[in-house]
């Protein structure tokens, strides 16, 4: 027997093992991944679809319609059909637009109410032979149809007697990247821009094209590729045809190509001495780049504009409007049919703290209601949910419903910038939900926010939903595979914002892991459970996320948010905490909503328990509707969310074997960390309001760590004591690190307890800029060594960088000695917090 078949031969009995254990999927495929279907009494469900699909025209969209389904068919079935031009004998899949499938099938009745992009699934028997149609208004609509086809096979649904009709809710589903032409992304999390590098596009834009494609499949139909803090350099000449192969690669996806541009354009690099809007040489100046634009990209769906905003120029420099501002832009793309988007994101950051009237809140409605009307057609105003800035809960935007002769899209954020940014899992579809289904209840009527921004509430010519994203070049392009259900949600809500949060989930999950029966309920309760529990153990009561503002927006940081210009207060001092927004005694924000939201807003009877602080401030005795007072409420909800994300580990670690090895280690990873900082949350938001309130914790729990052993009170060998600032940032307010001079570090301390098995819980401080060693002994046996590598955003010892390692189910007696080693590394010093003891409970001695 030759080698080569032996080792074949010899391989064989292990094949099946290797398949299962060693399936690994790194994510990059996210929902459509076409996984073959097993089960029988599935795959039955399909037998009958023809092997023949009747392509009737041809275009770049329809092309990726037609790859698509083969694709999926493939991918679930095992089946390749034929693609046929013309309509073949037998049962036959049509695709086509509405106008071709009259052409072909003359007596067919096609329906007449379908709008742009919209589509319909329809089996039907024709002269005899069965029929799938997929058809549309547009070519995007029969691309979109396709997906939601192959979306049914994949959720394992019946195809068979199919009359679906589906049109989207609002004309404008965009995505704003914020990626930097340096290749960088403003509030990225997962690695290097797709689109970008070193002041140019990539010459391989195969992801760019495989982005498009994830987002067709939800809906999505433009897509922004650079930073809305925007780079002059967008509109140059010479880097035109590079933003044209982006257009390119989009364009078969039926995404279409738009950019942020920068308002000082004209005089940046247009070689005027002015960018003023009203000056005849600037309108010029924008209509002839519109036009050059145009010829390169013939599809640009528009410009985004942030202007007087967070230190970039507007038209305040010559005393101009906002309107001004749009509208120039806005005349340069109507011939075009473009639009320009203007953010509604315009505040003044150099706001005064003392004075108390003051509030960056009021912003968005009091720079943009007076202008209501000035905006043309084609101009839109993109406005935040709230009106700060994306936190973990704010009440809704007032300006919603404060633009009744102007069109609006509503700015969700994807990027999880201040919630847990893809590290920690926070899924914002239920709390997207919530913001979409308030009614704002302009004019004394129902005006969901949702109905105002798709332009039905006022009967605007334009409108809908944009999310900012941040995908990158990790290979599961969020950083975090279950980050990804926010990106899906996105897409979906801005198609059909009335369907339901856990269809929504669930078709996510299914199309993401599979349709195991525990892999579904178990993600889902992940996913479903995460905002609620995130917002306990940061933010709670509508106090914003208490993340740092200044630097981070990740961690703990509360006291960024007081005594600066950023007008991100709490207002706390030792006696209570919110700040005053009503329009008795407080900003009068509140006065911006209609009649009935401005009633609830303004009483503290009325004001709901998780946005009192947000409009009101209170004394730390304060009863809520709960009856507990804001301060016990603070500590209880911390010490219920830290809990609660102590649990999810737990949960996921009963999928192992159901779902593939690597996707299961990396969220597991992702998971048991946030477990772990989830504690620091905890601990770092109590005992800034113990210290503040000096009200104790009813339960006693707060600024009591019976387990713990503070490293500063270690034995220590190289190591040095060092504060923490702010205190609250680490236990005791101090940590220990290795002198620069260290090379190996080392802190001990004797076991006390009794003994049993126990978790010995590791805080250490994992610094950026270099990963340090770290091992544990017992007496001198190694239990663990570990490197600090998790490119968290900080290189500081602080909440940011603070992070667990847990070594389970270790024997101890009292009197062992417990010895942690350090080795630092670079600017990594190899940090120590505590270490904490606690009894393993389910092994008993
Ligand atoms: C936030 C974010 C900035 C961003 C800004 C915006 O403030 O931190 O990075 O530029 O929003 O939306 O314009």
């Amino acid at each position: 027997m030759n080698y080569s078949l032996r080792s074949i031969l010899l391989a064989l009995p292990f094949l099946p093992v290797l398949v299962t254990r060693g399936s690994a999927e790194t994510g990059y495929d996210a929902w459509l991944r076409y996984p073959a279907i097993q089960e029988k009494s599935v795959r039955d469900l399909y037998t009958q679809l023809s092997p023949t699909i009747v392509v009737l025209e041809n275009s770049p969209v329809i092309d990726a319609a037609q790859s698509e389904l083969i694709r999926g068919l493939r991918g679930m079935l095992g089946r390749i059909p034929r693609v046929e031009h013309d309509l073949v004998p037998g049962d036959i899949v049509v695709l086509g637009t509405l106008a071709a499938a009259q052409r072909a099938f003359r007596n067919f009745s096609l329906p007449d109410d379908l709008t742009a992009d919209g589509y319909w699934l329809k089996t039907t028997i024709l002269d005899d032979r069965h029929i799938l149609l997929i058809t549309a208004p547009n070519d995007r609509g029969v691309l979109y149809g396709t997906f939601a086809l192959l979306r049914k096979m994949a959720l394992h649904q019946r195809i068979d007697s199919l009359d679906e009709k589906q049109n989207p809710y609002a004309p404008i589903r965009w995505v704003n990247q914020w990626d930097n032409l340096d290749g960088s992304i403003e509030r990225g999390y997962a690695g290097r821009s797709i689109f970008f590098e070193g002041g140019n596009v990539l010459p391989d834009l195969t992801r760019a094209g495989d982005y498009a494609r994830l987002l067709a499949s939800i809906g999505i139909n433009s897509c922004t590729v650079n930073n809305v803090n925007a780079s002059p350099r967008m509109l140059a000449s010479d880097f035109l045809p590079q933003l044209a192969r982006i257009a390119a690669v989009f364009r078969p996806w039926g995404v279409k190509l738009s950019i942020s541009v920068d308002f000082t354009s004209p005089k940046a690099i247009g070689g005027l001495s002015t960018f003023d809007p009203l000056d005849p040489s600037v309108e010029k100046w924008w209509r002839d780049k519109a036009d050059e634009i145009y010829r390169a990209i013939p599809d640009l769906a528009g410009f985004v504009l942030k202007a007087d905003s967070e230190g970039r120029a507007g038209p305040s420099v010559y005393g101009r409007t906002h309107a001004d501002a749009a509208n120039v832009l806005a005349r340069a793309l109507k011939p075009h049919a473009g639009i320009v988007i203007y953010r509604g994101f315009v505040y003044n950051h150099h706001l005064d703290w003392r004075n108390l009237k003051n509030d960056r809140a009021r912003a968005a409605y009091d720079n943009f209601h007076a202008l209501d009307g000035a905006f043309d057609d084609n101009a839109v105003v993109q406005i935040k949910h709230g009106p700060i800035d994306f936190q973990a809960r704010e009440p809704v935007s007032p300006l919603i419903a404060g633009l009744q002769k102007t069109s609006e899209t509503l700015e969700l954020q994807i990027t999880q910038e201040y919630t847990g940014q893809q590290r920690h899992l926070c899924y914002l579809v239920p709390m997207w939900k919530e913001v979409l289904d308030f009614d704002l209840g302009a004019q004394n009527r129902s005006t969901p926010v949702k109905e105002i921004v798709a332009g039905k509430t006022f009967h605007r010519p334009v409108g809908g939903f944009v999310g900012v994203a941040n995908v990158g070049r990790d290979a599961n392009w969020l950083g975090y595979d279950l980050a990804m259900a926010n990106l899906y949600g996105f897409g979906r809500l801005a198609w059909d914002p009335n369907l339901a949060i856990r269809d929504i989930t669930a078709e996510w999950t299914r199309m993401t892991f599979g349709n195991d029966a525990q892999v579904v309920d178990t993600v889902m309760n992940l996913e479903l459970e995460s905002w609620h529990v995130y917002e306990r153990y940061t933010g709670p009561l509508g106090l914003g996320t208490l993340t740092d503002i200044l630097h981070s927006h990740y961690g703990p940081g509360i006291e960024t948010a007081e005594r600066n210009g950023w007008g991100q207060w709490i207002r706390a001092d030792h006696e209570g905490i919110g700040m005053d927004r009503t329009v008795a005694t407080g900003t009068g924000y509140i006065g911006q909503y209609a009649e009935r939201v401005a009633h609830e807003y303004e009483s503290l009877s009325t004001t709901p328990d998780n946005l009192l602080l947000f409009m009101h401030h209170v004394p730390y005795t304060y009863v809520l509707h709960s009856g507990e007072s804001v301060i016990q409420y603070v500590y209880d909800s911390h010490y219920a969310g830290a809990a609660e994300a102590e649990k999810f580990p737990e949960w996921w670690q009963t999928l192992q074997r159901r779902i593939d090895d690597q996707r299961y280690e990396a969220i597991l990873k992702r998971l048991t960390y946030q477990a772990g900082h989830a504690i620091v949350w905890r601990d770092a938001i109590c005992n800034w309001f113990f210290r503040e309130s000096g009200i104790p914790d009813a339960q006693n729990r707060v600024g009591h760590y019976p387990n713990r052993t503070e490293a500063e009170s270690m034995q220590l060998s190289g190591y040095a004591v060092q504060d923490v600032d702010p205190s609250e940032d680490a236990s005791g307010g101090k940590a220990i690190a290795c002198s620069a001079s260290a090379k190996s570090c080392t802190a001990s301390f004797l076991f006390q307890g009794e003994p049993g098995w126990y978790n010995l819980h590791v805080q250490y401080f994992d610094l950026n800029g270099g990963g340090a060693r770290f091992q544990i002994f017992v007496n001198d046996q190694q239990l663990d060594q570990w490197v600090a590598d998790l490119l968290l955003p900080s290189n500081k010892i602080n909440a940011d960088s603070s992070t667990r390692h847990t070594i389970h189910g270790v024997a101890l007696r009292p009197g062992d000695r417990i010895r942690i080693e350090g080795a630092p590394d670079g600017e990594d010093r190899a940090a120590l917090d505590y270490v904490e003891i606690a009894r393993q409970d389910y092994y008993s001695q």
